[in-house]
């Protein structure tokens, strides 16, 4: 598991590294010339919006995308966040079932800022009453979830959006760039430091606020005591409801990894996840400190990590990048400087997450980060987890999608939904 050669190569590449403040001026002029080409006409009708998941990302994608459309419902289990969401989004409705949302024929797209284990329910009722969907990262809480939205969304031809915004950030797209058309040589190593979660606990059950209706919150997962650190906010640090810090941040990480490797559609062959520290009894239950390895079938290793800077480091034969939502490094400076030739293979353009998706809603092209990527992205993630989980290394096939020769390991690729939350009730 341990690569000495990864923490050297690391170190050594720090030490004599390039950091580019501002992104090189041949990219600048390819990123304009990339705006001018892509942009869209306004559309001629606002396209009404309604917000399932009122909290505190919710409210930030609301925000973004009340400039492309009128937001015309709000819906919270929680009353208390749907409300709190109406004093700074003006003039619409507040529901509390979804259900009621999606049977109004004036809401034309949802926003899914729900946490993780309602992310596909809500989805997939929303594609079958013909909304077009920006759904939050990461796209699930399961990899079966993740198949079944991906059928879904074809055989329903919407347009959904995964939240992963740092496919539209220039500095991550740069870096991928460069990896794929070779300016590192071949790629060796990719390291996603995500950093670590939150070890807290032991909590006790409270009583249930009465503006929350806790058995609705809950959904499909198992039923527990309320205590307000399995609600809001926290609810990912909770495997019934999430994946921890893996799923959280890998989501965006490992979906920049995958896109530099060309394997947005694809995924690893190999996984081995540990965990390396207990968690408090009674307390969070995700780990809040891991190390997962992933081989991919280009001999590539990935390492996702709750240690190390946060960021992404690409580690190739002739010279590395780090790349974070702050910084690119280089290890010489020509990796950057240097433009790529022309007929160097260009990745999708878009430099703001909710407007590719606005355009590709009018446009019905597929957006940037389209339902197959977001689900091949979190499967990631999930299968880092199954990995710990089990304890023990995993042989995946990415073109079927299963583990092979290991029944317990395909049994985790889902999870019993509480009735009567089913996906199959959903469709
Ligand atoms: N893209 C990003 O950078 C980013 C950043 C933060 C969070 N997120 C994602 O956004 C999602 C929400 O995270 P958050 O931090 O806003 O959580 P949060 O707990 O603050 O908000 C979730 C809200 O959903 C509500 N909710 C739960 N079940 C519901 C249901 N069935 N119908 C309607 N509302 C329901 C909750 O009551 C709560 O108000 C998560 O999946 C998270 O991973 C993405």
């Amino acid at each position: 598991m341990n690569s000495p050669f990864v923490r050297t190569s690391r170190r050594r590449f720090l030490q004599t590294a390039l950091v580019a403040s501002a992104l090189p001026a041949w990219y600048l002029e390819q990123l304009r010339a990339e705006e001018k080409s892509t942009a869209s006409k306004s559309a001629n009708s606002k396209p009404g919006i309604a917000l399932i998941g009122c909290g505190g990302r919710g409210q930030i994608i609301a925000k973004q995308a009340s400039e492309f459309g009128n937001i015309v419902a709000l819906c919270d289990v929680d009353s208390r966040q749907s409300e709190a969401a109406a004093q700074k989004l003006s003039g619409m409705e507040q529901y509390k079932d979804f259900r009621k949302v999606l049977e109004r024929k004036d809401v034309d797209i949802i926003l899914n800022g729900t946490p993780d284990h309602w992310h596909t329910l809500v989805n997939l009722a929303a594609l079958h009453a013909g909304k077009d969907i920006y759904s939050e990262k990461p796209l699930t809480l399961t990899i079966d979830e993740g198949k079944m939205l991906v059928k879904h969304v074809k055989q329903t031809k919407r347009i959904l959006q995964t939240g992963s915004q740092q496919k539209s950030d220039a500095r991550f797209r740069l870096a991928c760039e460069l990896v794929r058309n070779g300016r590192i040589g071949k790629v060796l190593t990719i390291t996603a430091a995500i950093g670590e979660g939150p070890k807290e606990g032991p909590f006790t059950a409270e009583a249930v606020p009465s503006e929350l209706d806790w058995d609705f919150w809950q959904g499909p997962a198992p039923k527990a005591d309320y205590t307000a650190a399995r609600c809001h906010k926290t609810f990912r640090w909770f495997w019934e409801y999430s994946g921890g810090r893996l799923t959280d941040w890998g989501a965006h990480h490992n979906d920049i990894a995958q896109w530099a490797l060309g394997a947005e559609r694809s995924g690893p062959i190999t996984v081995e996840g540990v965990q390396l520290e207990e968690m408090i009894p009674d307390g969070f239950t995700t780990p809040s400190k891991f190390r997962v390895e992933y081989k991919y079938a280009n001999d590539v290793l990935m390492i996702c990590t709750s240690e190390g800077e946060n960021g992404v480091t690409f580690i190739g034969s002739e010279g590395s990048i780090f790349v974070s939502r702050s910084q690119l490094i280089a290890s010489r400076p020509e990796i950057l400087t240097e433009p790529l030739p022309a007929g160097a293979t260009k990745l999708y353009y878009s430099d703001n997450h909710m407007g590719n998706f606005f355009a590709c809603v009018q446009s019905r092209r597929q957006p940037i980060c389209d339902a197959e990527i977001g689900h091949r992205s979190a499967t990631v993630c999930h299968l880092g987890n199954i990995s710990m989980r089990l304890g023990r290394k995993l042989v995946w096939n990415p073109l079927k999608e299963e583990f092979i020769g290991d029944s317990e390991a395909n049994a985790m690729c889902s999870r019993p939904q509480r009735r009567p939350w089913d996906s199959t009730h959903m469709i």
